[in-house]
């Protein structure tokens, strides 16, 4: 049998940013297959401008980024994402066009994320892991098969964290036989302990990437690490 098809490979990418400062070079990794993979590394390694980069946010000097599925992008805080005053207006607005009645798939996307029923709530009402939740519905709504997601949990509480996380485990264990490409996700944290619950992880330095890992493996390779140094 085949082995599935990497969601996304970058080769040779280089970014500075417009005053100078060099954020990737030669930056090259290729996720092994469909999954939720993990990404750590210290402040300024690169890790945001290289989620940007695939997302089609910026463009890169060089190298190229061979995505296989939609992405879309999952920012650290909910509020600088969601536009809308209420859930199912936002849901609608991520929908594609062209796409018939909306309620069904308005509503299959709020179950999917574990909030069923949410259709009529204002988004300010929402605690800060349903908003997250509520993002990556919208992700998941507009069609997106890959979630860059950069650090989702950083803003919320350890309960709203777990329950985003295991969101996010579920979502990307893909049972066989979906029509739709299998979901995968590329999460970038500082949470050392989320890295037990993904498919692999590696450290970007200075832009550059190591080699993928065993979550468990990395995160007691990186606590061994003066703090600080492994991700900031
Ligand atoms: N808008 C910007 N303008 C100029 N330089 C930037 C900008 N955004 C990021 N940088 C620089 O690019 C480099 C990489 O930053 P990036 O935000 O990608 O790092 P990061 O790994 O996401 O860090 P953190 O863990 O703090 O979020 C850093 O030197 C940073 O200062
Ligand atoms: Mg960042």
């Amino acid at each position: 049998m085949n082995a599935p098809a990497s969601p996304l490979r970058v080769e040779g990418l280089r970014f500075r940013w417009p005053n100078g400062t060099p954020a990737l070079d030669n930056c090259s990794l290729e996720l092994p297959g469909p999954g939720l993979w993990m990404l750590v590394g210290g402040n300024g390694s690169g890790k945001s401008t290289l989620l940007r980069l695939i997302a089609g946010l910026l463009e890169p000097e060089a190298g190229k980024i061979f995505c296989q599925v939609p992405p879309a992008l999952v920012f650290q805080n909910p509020d600088h994402q969601l536009l809308l005053p209420g859930c199912g207006s936002e849901l609608c607005f991520h929908l594609p066009k062209g796409q018939g009645p909306r309620q069904a798939p308005v509503e299959a996307a709020l179950a999917q994320v574990g909030l069923a029923g949410f259709a009529s709530r204002p988004i300010h009402s929402l605690s800060g892991g349903q908003k997250q939740r509520l993002a990556i519905a919208s992700a998941l709504i507009s069609g997106a098969r890959l979630l860059l997601l950069d650090e989702p949990t950083a803003l919320l509480d350890p309960e709203s964290q777990g329950e985003v996380l295991a969101l996010i485990r579920q979502l990307c264990n893909n049972p066989p036989g979906e029509s739709s490409p299998p979901l995968s996700a590329l999460w970038v944290t500082h949470r050392l302990e989320e890295l037990e619950l993904c498919d692999g992880a590696l450290r970007l330095e200075r832009g550059r990437p190591g080699r993928w890992q065993k979550g468990p493996a990395l995160r007691l390779e990186l606590e061994g690490l003066p703090r600080g140094r492994a991700t900031g």
